[in-house]
């Protein structure tokens, strides 16, 4: 006898169609898995067999063969738990076959036949709703994260004996409502109320969030650098409902969404300085998304940036450049979109107090530092500012900005820029590629002087160019203004030369 259940598995980011089939004879009794299938999933055979029985359902004694088509693909993780258990219960007339195949099924059932939450399960419902399945059971608690898909019919059960009921046409559970789902953001967000003093690099703040801009804070120990950075996301603007979307699929998939449904929130991601190139953009023997794809449509903050392994700067390039990065495994590619923006904060050299007289580092420390620092990671980079300490009048000072106020700042500059890129890829003028930089750059006349002399010094390169305008376009929505004059751009030039100078400071 003959069963077939549609379920799907997750390659990269991608949900892939698997359709398990069971095949029960008369034999020696026996469960075997085959189609290309993963520790964890060859596991299912003990669970599935527990868990039929823990149902108060009977297991045949006979010689059950599951294959998961297409053969392929590889199939990874617990999640295929419910649909083989599903096929069995079909085969023994538990559940009546064409039930089974109005819905694809998801889950990981626990040995006593509770259904687990397992990851992935927006994805999963997009590719049940790409594949023209009219319904999708998935575990209770990710009900609500399925249904965010339009045109499915998606329940959530908590049991298997809860699935058979259902797939019967006993219980049917109500739609879960996908408004509720989401996540209310958090009472209190750190604020910059809190910070006194350094004007000057709130109102850079103000233009990395407005722009999607990379920044790089440089300052002596103490100074306030990693309290500015956990205040950004205070004043970023709300994720859009792509947007939010997408980041709740990585999230997801990778394991870290904590909530029930759409992530409310642009991600802030700040890992540790010792992680590694492939936990920082992505790997594995089986691709999974790093911290740079769950910072995607957020924040990737490395605080103390000069303690990064070097294999891990240097991995960023290309999530930086191109906004996704590939990951290879045999002959398959993953891709992960990587649309962060880069925080990052240093001090100026190994003992923080750079330049000399202060500062007590050796010849190494201060070649090392700069090693770590320079070059490409840098010029990717488009602001840079150095943090000076507050003065003790600053100090003593009523706070002076609030979040909310910078926030309003950001939004308008935001909206400019969504009128301009409607209908292209780019969401900020940080995504400008050359040719929206030629047509929403409107230079002033006199406007590129100032950048054509730096260039000429051998001071720029030209992707270096390109992001000084990216960031003059920026100073001039927050200006209200339509075209780029030359105060913006000399702004601009002023952010980078700076980033020459964190190196100088150490070489
Ligand atoms: N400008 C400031 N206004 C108010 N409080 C400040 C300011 N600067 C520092 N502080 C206080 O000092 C603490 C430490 O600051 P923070 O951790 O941001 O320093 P840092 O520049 O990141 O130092 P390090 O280089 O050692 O990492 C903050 O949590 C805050 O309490
Ligand atoms: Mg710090």
């Amino acid at each position: 006898m003959l069963a077939r259940v549609s379920t799907f598995t997750i390659d990269g980011l991608e949900p892939r169609h698997v359709t398990v089939e069971i095949d029960v004879r008369l034999g020696l009794p026996a469960f075997t898995i085959v189609g290309l299938a993963d520790r964890a999933v060859r596991e299912s055979r003990d669970r599935v067999h527990a868990a039929i029985l823990n149902s108060g359902f009977e297991f045949p004694q006979k010689r059950v063969t599951v294959n998961m088509a297409p053969a392929w693909l590889r199939k990874t993780g617990p999640g295929f738990d419910l649909a083989i258990a599903c096929a069995i219960l079909a085969v023994g007339g538990h559940v009546p076959a064409e039930a089974l195949e109005r819905y694809a099924v998801f889950g990981e059932l626990g040995l006593g036949g509770e259904i687990r939450a397992c990851r992935g399960a927006l994805a999963v419902a997009e590719g049940a709703a790409c594949a023209g399945i009219a319904g999708l059971i998935v575990p209770r608690e990710r009900a609500l994260e399925a249904a965010l898909v339009d045109g499915l019919d998606v329940v959530g059960a908590s049991s298997l004996r809860q699935v058979t009921e259902i797939l019967r046409g006993e219980e049917v559970a109500p739609a879960p409502e996908p408004q509720a789902a989401v996540v209310p953001a958090p009472a209190r967000q750190p604020d910059l109320v809190d910070v006194r003093g350094h004007a000057n690099v709130i109102e850079t703040l103000t233009i990395a969030a407005a722009g999607g801009h990379n920044l790089l804070m440089s300052g002596p120990p103490g100074v306030g650098k990693t309290m500015l950075a956990r205040r950004l996301p205070s004043i970023l603007p709300p994720l859009s409902k792509t947007e939010a979307l997408e980041v709740t699929r990585i999230h997801s998939i990778a394991g870290v969404h904590r909530g029930l449904g759409l992530v409310g929130e642009r991600p802030f991601r700040a890992p540790h300085h010792l992680i590694s190139a492939s936990a920082l953009v992505g790997g594995g023997s089986v691709p999974a998304p790093g911290e740079a794809s769950l910072a995607h449509h957020g924040v990737l903050f490395l605080d103390e940036l000069s303690e990064f392994p070097r294999p891990a700067l240097e991995a960023l390039r290309q999530p930086l450049e191109d906004g996704r990065v590939a990951i290879v495994r045999g002959q398959r590619t993953a891709i992960f979109p990587t649309r962060f923006m880069l925080v990052g904060a240093t001090n100026p050299c190994p003992c923080g107090h750079a330049p000399a007289p202060r500062c007590r580092c050796n010849e190494n420390d201060l070649a090392r530092h700069a090693r770590r620092l320079s070059g490409p990671l840098l010029d990717r980079i488009d602001l840079v500012v150095h943090v000076q300490r507050p003065s003790a009048e600053h100090l003593a000072q009523p706070p002076a900005t609030r979040s909310e106020a910078v926030r309003e700042r950001v939004l308008a500059a935001r909206r400019r820029q969504v009128h301009r890129f409607d209908g292209t890829a780019a969401l900020c003028n940080a995504h400008m590629d050359a040719q929206l930089l030629r047509r929403h750059v409107d230079l002033d006349e006199d406007a590129d002087i100032p950048l054509v002399d730096v260039y000429r010094r051998g001071e720029l390169s030209a992707r270096g160019r390109d992001r000084t305008l990216r960031v003059a376009r920026t100073i001039a929505d927050l200006a209200g203004e339509q075209r780029v004059l030359r105060e913006h751009v000399v702004a601009a030039l002023g952010y980078r030369h700076e980033a020459a100078d964190v190196v100088g400071a150490a070489a």
